[in-house]
Order: C-alpha cells, then structure tokens, then sequence
C-alpha cells in the first residue's frame, strides 16, 4: 500500500483573548482554581462575525500556502467539527464555496465531539490511500463558544475557538502509520447539549470528573495501540518504538489529564518517569480546549515554531463527545 503524508499545515485562532481574569467577573471563579486545576490562563474567543467555517477556511488556506498548492489542487474535502450553525449544509459545503474548490468535489463534516480530527485524518487516509483521491484536505475547526454557558464555571473555563488543517498526499516516505479509533456509547450522556429552559439555547453540560477519568484511560489505550496494535511486542521492542517518538500531541482539555496520562502510559510502558511527559506538546495555556482545532492547531504551531520538523514521528491522540477517542501515529 502506497504511503500517505501531512504535506502542509495551517491554522487559525481568533484575536479575541479571554483572561482568566475576565472569567472572575463572570462566574464565581478565580484564576488560581483555573490554572491549578486546569492549566489553562486564557482562550480566544471568535467575533460576532466568525463561525467554524470562516475559521476553517483561514487555516487551510494557510495550510495550503504551506503545501504549495492552489485550492484548485483539492479533490475531497473532511471537516471534523461540532459547531456548524445551522447543522445543514455541512461546513464543508461552505468552506469549499469560500475557497472555490473545484465544483464537483465531495465534502464533509465529521462529528465525533473533540476526537473529530482524528477521525477525520484516519478517514481522508484511506481515500488517498487507496489512490480515489490524489490530494485530500482535512479541516479541525469548532466555535465552541457559541454552546458555552458563560454563567456555569464548570464549563465556561476550559473552553475556546479556533482551527487547524492538513493536506493529504501520497508520498514516497512513510507518513500516517497506524491509526486507532473507538467510543463508548454508553457514556454519551456524560458530555451534552441541554436545553436552557430560561432562553432555549443549547449549552454543553458535562460530566467532568467522569469525563476526566475516561479521558485519562483512553488516552493511555490509544497510544499503546498505535504502538503496538496487537499487543504482541516485547518490552524492548516497546521501548524501541517509543524511543522513536519526537512528540506526543494529545487533545488540550485540560493540563492535568494530559500528565496524568503521561504518568500512567510511563508506568505502562515501563519507561522512566518524566520521559512520556517531557514528550507531550502542551499549548492549553493560551488556547484552552478548542475542540477539533486543538490537534491540528497545536501540529501547525509546532512545526512553524521548530519544535517539530520533518521526518519526526509524533502521536495524534484526543477524546471527546460521544464519548469517542483515537490516536494517529504520523511520520512527519
Ligand atoms: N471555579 C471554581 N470552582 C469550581 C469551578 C470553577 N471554574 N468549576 C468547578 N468548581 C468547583 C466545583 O463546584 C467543586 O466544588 P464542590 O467541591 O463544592 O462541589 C470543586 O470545584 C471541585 O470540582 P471537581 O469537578 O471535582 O473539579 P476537578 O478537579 O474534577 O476539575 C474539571 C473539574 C476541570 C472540569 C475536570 O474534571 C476536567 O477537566 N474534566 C474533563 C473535562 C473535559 O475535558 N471535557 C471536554 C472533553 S472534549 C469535548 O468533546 C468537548
């Protein structure tokens, strides 16, 4: 089977910034619970006048740019994302118009709550894969403040705008390796929108310490499984891989999962401490959880900012509604 790499990236985040501080007059919260117990210090908050699509449409025309590649260039458009309003035509449709793709193109949205990138990456994989599309585009983006209730800090804290995108190609080189999906449907509840009964918008309400424990778990699954997927490697050759890992980029929920994960997935692989932990990109502090843009937003910033370069090998991993969860393992 002919390999398939990320061939450009791009991304996007609004100008708006909402402090920790800011938060303080909104809800009965304070900065120090928030960093403490999250990590994060502030969020962008898209305007009025953005939604997911104007969003997404900035970063892959970004991530085009990167690629070197006219729009003109792509066959199949995939965007991860939870936030189209209204929910018909997909965001995908719009996104496609803005940039003036080739008119008979296929698109998409794929909803898979915060894992939606993942998701969306595995499944543009196989189409270029299988050689239907030569050059296929993948779009994380989410406007998660438009189903934010900014008078329940149990949810207005962690999170904010933004997206991120990626190019598909095949390519001599190695490129998307292995990727690992699941969800577990019985705990959809655990992360919803609900109704407020006072004005009738929709809000997300979750579950948190539910949801954080899952998160936890998943993550260190998920990473195994794109290292070894059938379970079957020794430990050295467990260590050999791992020892090829540049990076790991989880999903930026929330700091604490994140090394919590990193502190079990050590104990699992039987690595020192503080070694998977030194690996993960951690970019929560000015972004909070923006969704399906976090993946792909933090991927593009890192290999802009030197703290990736090619040929690394990096995991993808994140969680989300649905409850799902994946992990790709790319050579860069
Ligand atoms: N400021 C101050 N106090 C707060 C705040 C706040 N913003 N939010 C909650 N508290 C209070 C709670 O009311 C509780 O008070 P009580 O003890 O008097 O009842 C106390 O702080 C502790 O609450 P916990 O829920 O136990 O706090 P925890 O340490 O679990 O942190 C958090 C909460 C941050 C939500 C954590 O559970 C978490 O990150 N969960 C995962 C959430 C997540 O990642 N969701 C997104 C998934 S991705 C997607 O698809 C969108």
């Amino acid at each position: 089977m002919p390999n398939v790499g990320i061939i450009g990236t791009g991304s996007y985040v609004p100008k708006r910034i909402l402090k920790n501080r800011d938060l303080e007059k909104m809800v009965n919260t304070s900065d120090k619970w928030i960093v403490e117990r999250t990590g994060i210090r502030e969020r962008r908050i898209a305007g009025d006048d953005e939604t997911n699509v104007t969003m997404g449409r900035i970063a892959l025309e970004r991530a085009l740019e990167n690629a070197r590649l006219a729009p003109e260039a792509i066959e199949m458009l995939i965007v991860g994302t939870n936030t189209t309003e209204p929910v018909w035509p997909s965001a995908g449709g719009h996104i496609a118009k803005m940039l003036s793709l080739r008119k008979n193109i296929p698109f998409l949205d794929i909803q898979a709550g915060c894992t939606g990138f993942n998701y969306s990456l595995s499944v543009a994989e196989l189409f270029v894969k299988s050689g239907q599309y030569r050059t296929v585009a993948v779009v994380g983006t989410d406007k998660l403040s438009t189903i934010t209730d900014y008078k329940d800090r149990n949810t207005c804290v962690l999170f904010g705008d933004g997206a991120g995108a990626v190019i598909l190609q095949q390519r001599a080189e190695e490129g998307i390796i292995r990727s690992h999906l699941g969800g577990d449907y019985n705990r959809r509840d655990l992360l919803v929108l609900r109704k407020n009964e006072g004005n009738g918008n929709r809000f997300m309400w979750m579950d948190g310490r539910k949801v954080y424990v899952f998160a936890k778990a998943v993550m260190v699954e998920s990473c195994l499984r794109v290292l070894d997927p059938g379970g079957t490697a020794s430990k050295e050759e467990l260590h050999a891989l791992f020892d090829q890992v540049s990076k790991i980029i989880p999903h930026q929920a929330n700091a604490r999962i994140i090394k919590g994960a990193a502190k079990d997935l050590e104990a699992r692989l039987d690595v020192p401490k503080g070694s998977v932990d030194k690996k993960m990109i951690v970019t929560i502090e000015k972004y909070g959880n923006n969704s399906t843009a976090s993946i792909p937003l933090a991927l593009d910033e890192s290999l802009r900012h030197g703290k990736l370069k090619k040929d690394d090998l990096v995991i993808l991993v994140g969680f989300g509604a649905g409850l799902t969860y994946g992990a790709n393992l790319v050579r860069l």
